[in-house]
């Protein structure tokens, strides 16, 4: 759903930053189209005590220092931590140098004040927007059930279905770190959309795209650069190919311009069970159960128009 001509569309960024975590952040603040209500962290890709600082630093970079930022969980609901320093370093956000954010955590956590906020808000008004492992809403949705009816949308970085995972053969990191949280999101009842591998991986960065970022000449447009040259030399090494994938911005793109994407419905169900597809996304695309469908699961994206859009906004940063 497109945002209404003339107002924002009031969003929560749930993240794990990360570097694509990082571009989507500052593609959400340069966009008046989008009002983000708050930045919840949540351990991921790094433990929770850098995604926050992380999440800092990024807002603090966009030059929004006064965007309230909240720390959330810092573990699965039941499985052991894991994380992915192989591939966003052991900061969570290697390539930059960036200065320590001077900007304060928010005391309330994340999952107190993602709750208030959706009961103080109109039901339905608010679209959760999910980067990372989906901790800290299945939290919340356990904390109190009846934040479900009051959320308008999840969109969600998360998955993969014939593009298999990249974390396991069966499953993607986000879901993969606590699958039975993806459990509880995907069987809320709430209108979800999944960007999964097969979406994300069909729009890959090239290096003339990321040079054109650091031509922006702009200390955004520069610690992006950094950022993704650090970050997609190991997709590229894993697949071959000859730029990586940028996941977590495809969320926000989706929101500012969803003509750029398509997909269909199906029903999603979470492996919680077996070792070997724990946290698989099993994605009913041919409709061979008889389970309704419970998620848009996007599958197709203008790689040209989503890369245009995203240095578009970022030109506007400083
Ligand atoms: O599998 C890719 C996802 O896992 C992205 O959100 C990335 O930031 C990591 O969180
Ligand atoms: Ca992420």
């Amino acid at each position: 759903m497109a945002a209404q001509a003339g107002t924002a569309r009031p969003i929560i960024i749930d993240t794990d930053p990360g570097q694509d975590d990082a571009i989507a952040i500052l593609l959400a603040l340069a966009s008046p189209e989008l009002e983000v209500l708050g930045i919840t962290a949540v351990a991921g890709n790094v433990p929770l005590s850098l995604t926050e600082k992380n999440a800092r630093k990024v807002c603090e970079l966009a030059g929004r220092p006064d965007v309230k930022v909240f720390a959330g969980c810092a573990r699965p609901l039941v499985r052991h931590q894991v994380t992915a320093e192989e591939v966003h370093g052991k900061t969570g956000l290697d390539g930059p140098d960036l200065p320590e954010p001077a900007m304060l955590l928010q005391e309330r956590h994340a999952v107190d004040w993602i709750v208030d906020t959706l009961r103080a808000a109109p039901a339905g008004s608010i679209t959760l927007c999910t980067l990372g492992p989906l901790t800290n809403v299945a939290t919340a949705l356990i904390k109190a059930p009846d934040i479900a009816a009051r959320i308008g949308e999840i969109v969600l970085m998360g998955g993969g279905f014939f593009e298999g995972g990249n974390t396991t053969p069966a499953a993607e990191f986000n879901i993969y770190v606590d699958p039975h949280a993806a459990h509880v999101v995907f069987t809320s009842g709430i209108k979800l959309t999944m960007h999964p591998l097969d979406v994300t991986h069909k729009a890959l960065m090239t290096k003339a795209w990321i040079e054109s970022l650091r031509q922006l000449g702009t200390r955004s447009g520069d610690a992006a650069a950094a950022m993704l040259d650090f970050y997609e030399r190991f997709d590229m090494e894993k697949y071959g190919a000859e730029g990586g994938p940028l996941h977590d911005p495809c969320v926000l793109a989706y929101l500012l311009r969803p003509e750029l994407f398509a997909g269909k419905d199906c029903n999603v169900r979470i492996e919680t069970g077996s070792e070997l597809t724990m946290g698989m996304t099993v994605v009913d695309w041919w409709d061979v159960t008889p389970h309704p469908a419970n998620c848009r699961v996007i599958n197709a994206i203008d790689a040209r128009g989503f890369y245009a859009l995203i240095r578009e906004r970022l030109a506007r940063l400083p």
